[in-house]
């Protein structure tokens, strides 16, 4: 077993400093602090199939929480726009990921919870942003985070959109894994995501 297994689990302040956060964000945005919950269940469904030590769970969880915090410094406008958004805008959105690191990295949590936030839009081939970094470089949290933002993103309704249905968001992880996403993580995923299925079913029969 791997050594953090030893590790204490994290203070309870840093829970309490997440809230704080994602309370301050949903002042002002009704919907992103909402794609943040439902992505942190998922990947703690993820972690716990994987095996991952307790306390590296506790703290995917509270990174999934806030993992969008940097889009508190884009207009709503924009986030919730319908239809094509144009280059620049895209660019503007993908700034996201670097003003939550930078935000996040004050805190100066004890373990690698601004890190992993760093890496959500990060793909093995190095093809994601904002550092375009590979593989070695992506911890295996922000693996699971960044196929969970990806299903979420696209099961779930959307203030511009409807649900495109769960089906397309496993067809998706299914078309990048070994490219752009862990294999082992889109594996968990659509296994979670099948044993999560039958149980509904088996609650409604
Ligand atoms: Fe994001
Ligand atoms: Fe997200």
């Amino acid at each position: 077993m791997p050594d953090s297994d030893s590790n204490p689990p994290p203070n309870p302040i840093y829970q309490e400093i997440v809230d704080a956060l994602v309370a301050m964000h949903r002042l002002t945005d009704g919907y992103t602090p909402s794609h943040e919950d439902r992505t942190a269940t998922l990947c703690v469904k993820i972690a716990e199939h994987l095996g991952l030590p307790r306390e590296r769970i506790d703290v995917l969880h509270m990174a999934a929480l806030v993992h969008d915090i940097g889009k508190a410094s884009i207009p709503l406008a924009l986030l919730n726009k319908p239809g094509r958004i144009t280059d620049e805008e895209y660019a503007l959105i993908k700034t996201h990921v670097q003003t939550g690191y930078d935000i996040l990295s004050k805190i100066g949590f004890p373990f690698n919870l601004a890190e992993i936030v760093w890496c959500h839009h990060e793909y093995l081939d190095g093809s994601g942003y904002p550092r375009g970094v590979r593989a070695k470089s992506i911890p295996l949290e922000s693996r699971i985070l960044t196929v969970c933002d990806i299903v979420e993103s696209i099961s779930a309704e959307r203030p511009y959109r409807k649900s495109l249905g769960m089906e397309a968001a496993l067809d998706e992880i299914r078309r990048l894994s070994g490219t752009r996403l862990d294999p082992r993580v889109v594996e968990a995923c659509l296994q979670v995501v099948a044993k999560d299925t039958a149980g509904d079913q088996s609650v409604a029969a």
